[in-house]
């Protein structure tokens, strides 16, 4: 599968799944991090790309200064949908948010309309990655900034290196899934960069950034992979027991190696800080 399908299966069940499994177990702690970096900024107009269901567009509208505006954008209606709904009412003092569909890799705004870009975690879905920061760099103001972040390695990612080892138990002779071959597939600090600079970008900073994933327990995070991403639609093919399986033997895995309490897990990314 090309990474251009993978990216258009975040839909059906997988958007409500999303948010309410893997957004606290990995994504909520890397949203603090990087609207804190994008406040420091100062933006008076922010653009979000791949927003999902919101978990990073809520902390920018809630920080952001009262007079800056904020578009976030996803490629799939369904996470925007969700990501409408939790924002919803706005809470006291967050400003409007104008969500819309857009391909990162096609964006509909007017060149210079953006002083900060933000990407968390869609960089490694975009097909054609150049051209997407091309976009990002043709709507940033000449003083404007790019930031976003990838996962590091599988490898530094406790929960889903279990849900990928649990796959290739059940399904010895399947290709490799999504999780390792796009969500985990992209972390080359070199290549990384070299896209950004392909597409005009400068990159000022490559940050290397290890947060604590959390979870209830070892089920609740072994479910979050097969039901909350593009997983759970490579799977669906296989029929329901394949998908029980992969969470059986994943909550295995994740009780042996965190007990039956809470998971508290070290997980990686890298953040990047270009300059237009
Ligand atoms: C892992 S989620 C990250 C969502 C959100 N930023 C977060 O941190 O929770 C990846 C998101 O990228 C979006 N996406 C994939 N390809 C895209 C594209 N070409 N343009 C815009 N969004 C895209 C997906 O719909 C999905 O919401």
């Amino acid at each position: 599968m090309a990474d251009d399908a993978a990216a258009r299966l975040f839909r059906g069940g997988v958007p409500d799944a999303y948010e309410r499994l893997m957004v606290p177990l990995v994504f909520q702690p890397y949203a603090d991090d990087l609207v804190a970096r994008a406040v420091s900024h100062t933006p008076s107009a922010v653009l979000e790309l791949a927003a999902g269901t919101g978990v990073v567009t809520r902390g920018l509208a809630a920080a952001l200064p009262p007079e800056s505006t904020l578009i976030a954008t996803d490629l799939n209606d369904g996470m925007l949908a969700v990501a409408e709904r939790r924002g919803a009412p706005r809470p006291a003092g967050a400003r409007p948010v104008a969500w819309q569909a857009a391909d990162a890799q096609a964006l509909p705004f007017d060149a210079e309309s953006f002083d900060l870009v933000v990407c968390q975690f869609g960089v490694m879905f975009f097909p054609d990655r150049p051209a997407a920061h091309a976009q990002v760099r043709r709507v940033l103001r000449p003083s404007g900034i790019s930031l976003f972040s990838v996962w590091d390695s599988i490898a530094t990612n406790a929960v889903a290196l279990a849900v990928d080892e649990a796959y290739r138990r059940v399904l010895p002779d399947a290709p490799p899934n999504v999780i390792t071959r796009v969500a985990h597939g992209y972390h080359d600090p070199e290549t990384i960069r070299a896209d950004a600079e392909a597409g005009g970008l400068v990159v000022v900073a490559l940050d290397e950034v290890e947060l604590i994933g959390e979870a209830e327990s070892a089920a609740s995070a072994a479910a979050a992979i097969p039901r909350g991403t593009p997983l759970r639609a490579e799977l669906e093919p296989y029929g329901p027991e394949v998908s029980d399986r992969i969470e059986a033997i994943t909550a295995e895995l994740l009780e042996q190696r965190f007990g039956t309490g809470p998971v508290r897990t070290p997980i990686r990314a890298f953040v990047v800080t270009a300059h237009r």
